[in-house]
């Protein structure tokens, strides 16, 4: 059997040695803040949702931590939350499975959110784009998202792309960019 695109996120995240600050970007019911918050070496993770019902649900999933500070805001405005250097930021685009799907991300927002989150990234640091072109917004999200990252500086950061080419119906994928 193989590997699901979230099962690859997570074998990305624990590849990666000290993640300390993190941030997500997309918190929906929390799944992925959860996971981050089985790292006991994590300090702190921002948590980034639109939706009051995200915050709701992802609050009763995760418990009281006070490690997770949720912020009911969108990524786009990041620079507000955070004032400090992150290891890792984690986006899972789209909209919320079983939830209204016409609150979706946007590539504008995206990538607004993308610029100033590069500027926070540690050394190191990556950021974990998971893309879903199989919803015509979607596809134009990718699209854009694609040749946003074309143009930045390719001596600070390095950008993979893993993909999954066999399955049908243009499948979900990852974008890794780690800042050198
Ligand atoms: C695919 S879901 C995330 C799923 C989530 N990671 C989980 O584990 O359940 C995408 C989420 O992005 C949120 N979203 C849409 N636009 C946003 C924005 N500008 N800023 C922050 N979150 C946004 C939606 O409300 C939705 O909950």
């Amino acid at each position: 059997m193989g590997k699901k695109i979230t099962d690859l996120v997570k074998i990305i995240i624990d590849s990666k040695k000290e993640i300390k600050i993190a941030a997500d970007m997309t918190v929906g019911r929390g799944n992925d803040s959860k996971f981050l918050l089985e790292n006991p070496q994590l300090i702190r993770l921002y948590g980034f949702d639109i939706q009051k019902e995200a915050e709701n649900e992802a609050k009763n999933l995760i418990g009281p931590d006070p490690r997770f500070i949720f912020n009911l805001a969108s990524h786009a405005d990041v620079e507000k939350y955070i004032k400090e250097g992150i290891d890792l930021a984690i986006y899972n685009l789209g909209y919320l499975p079983r939830g209204n799907k016409e609150i979706t991300t946007t590539y504008e927002s995206t990538i607004q959110s993308l610029e100033k989150t590069l500027q926070l990234l540690n050394k190191e640091g990556i950021i974990i784009l998971t893309i879903y072109p199989g919803h015509p917004a979607g596809k134009i999200e990718s699209e854009q998202i694609e040749k946003y990252l074309a143009n930045i500086d390719q001596k600070k950061y390095e950008i993979t792309k893993i993909t999954q080419p066999t399955r049908p119906h243009n499948p979900p994928y990852i974008i890794v960019i780690e800042k050198n």
